[in-house]
């Protein structure tokens, strides 16, 4: 199994350019099931999980053409067989994303519960009242949800919680429903706006996204498109925090600094002294990071996806720091792994209190998943020493080109079996 071996301590300087967004990418890859016509996607990230979406919407008939240069064209002329099976859902919950479109376009889907994981129990009853309170019928059996309707009805849905894919299922369900669909409580992420303006130029009527009310007036048939992803904030996120914590003077392209308040926000309270110009975003940090408190929140509060790499900064500030977790149950996994690394965190409920010391000293450590992975890279090159991260598959679903990009910094990291 691939581990990463970083020896840190080494300020990061240099330029970098930031992937097109993973979690825009992969929703907006399944509302190409919502027309026969082909959907053009440029600045899409080479990355694991967008290889097993291409793999699911294949096996439903979607003919996907190669990946080249971040383009890629999918096209739905037929969907011969809408469903998604355990063994694609159980590795990418983000699978269940289809059940909307299917049903939608198809009037039928069968797709699997994605069962547990690693970060908390992420149930999707939110998904299905919404489908079901659009007129679908669903059961579930053996594991599987069962979903048909004639066509969807436009309804007035009010979340109960706050769910980006819930709000995107549901958002891309009722584009094609008779009559209008109100969702209240909706998701404000970037990437609903984005999704939301890849349906738009599709054909679709949607008012209200990036608000907590989307109005949605359902259309007979959609046509093709032209998309391009947009940035992706937790990766850029990810980039700005390892500077906040190796130190240097960095430069990211490619990105957008609208989609970033509060990561920002904290990284500048740390000490970190940032400017954005159109799509760069420059970074530089001369001294020991302050320690930061924060609390994970929907957007635009602090993402719970950029919880880990703050709190490997928090690692080694000035200070100490709380951190709370609202969104998932179980996002505390690399606070283990980083006291591994020397750090000096206590966990009271969904509180971790970091105190910051001098100094973390490399380490073997273990990636839980996919930003608490992100962490113990931001950890590892702080660190003095050699740390190896053992599993870094997790890192492979969601940053395109990692070691490269940071090699580029000139950063000492490499991939090792
Ligand atoms: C999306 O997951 C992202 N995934 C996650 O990114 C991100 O961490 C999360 O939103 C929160 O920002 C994609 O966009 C593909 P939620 P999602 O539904 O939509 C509860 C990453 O590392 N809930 O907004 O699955 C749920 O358990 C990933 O890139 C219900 O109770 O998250 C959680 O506590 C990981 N019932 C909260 O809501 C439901 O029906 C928010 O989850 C749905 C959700």
């Amino acid at each position: 199994m691939d581990k990463l071996r970083i020896t840190g301590g080494r300020p990061l300087e240099g330029e970098v350019r930031v992937s097109g967004a993973k979690n825009a990418a992969l929703p907006i890859m399944c509302a190409a099931l919502l027309t026969d016509q082909a959907l053009a996607l440029d600045n899409v990230p080479r990355l694991m999980d967008v290889r097993t979406m291409a793999k699911l919407l294949a096996q439903m008939g979607v003919r996907i053409g190669a990946q080249e240069d971040g383009r890629l064209e999918l096209q739905a002329a037929v969907v011969g067989h809408p469903e998604a099976p355990y063994d694609l859902v159980k590795t990418m919950r983000a699978s269940v994303l289809v059940l909307g479109p299917l049903l939608a376009r198809c009037g039928r889907a069968r797709v699997s519960l994605p069962g547990g994981c690693a970060i908390g129990a992420r149930p999707v009853d939110q998904h299905v009242k919404g489908l079901q309170a659009m007129g679908a019928e669903i059961s579930v059996e053996r594991g599987y949800m069962n979903a048909s309707a004639r066509r969807l009805r436009g309804a007035r849905i009010v979340m109960d919680l706050v769910t980006v894919t819930g709000t995107e299922n549901l958002m891309m369900a009722a584009v094609l429903a008779e009559g209008t669909t109100v969702l209240e409580n909706a998701a404000c992420e970037p990437e609903i706006v984005d999704l939301a303006r890849v349906l738009r130029s599709m054909g679709a009527r949607i008012e209200g996204a990036g608000t907590t009310t989307l109005r949605i007036e359902g259309v007979r048939a959609l046509q093709g498109a032209r998309h391009r992803v947009m940035p992706d904030r937790i990766e850029t996120g990810t980039y700005l925090a390892a500077v906040a914590a190796a130190g240097g003077k960095v430069t990211l392209t490619g990105t957008a600094a609208d989609t970033l308040g509060a990561t920002i926000d904290k990284l500048s309270d740390a000490g970190a002294r940032i400017s954005a110009q159109g799509e760069r975003i420059d970074i530089e940090m001369a001294s020991r990071p302050r320690a930061v408190s924060l609390s994970t929140a929907p957007y635009p509060g602090f993402a719970t996806d950029m919880q880990a790499q703050v709190m490997a900064m928090d690692c080694v500030a000035d200070g100490t720091a709380h951190v709370t977790e609202t969104i998932f149950e179980n996002r505390f996994m690399h606070a283990l792994e980083l006291q591994r690394l020397g750090a000096d965190i206590v966990i009271h409920g969904n509180t971790a209190i970091v105190k910051g010391v001098e100094r973390l000293q490399g380490a073997n450590v273990m990636a839980t998943d996919l930003r608490a992975s992100a962490g113990l890279v931001v950890a590892g090159l702080a660190a003095q020493g050699e740390t190896v991260i053992d599993r870094i598959y997790h890192l492979d679903r969601g940053y395109e080109a990692l070691e490269d990009k940071l090699s580029r910094l000139g950063a000492k990291i490499a991939r090792v079996r």
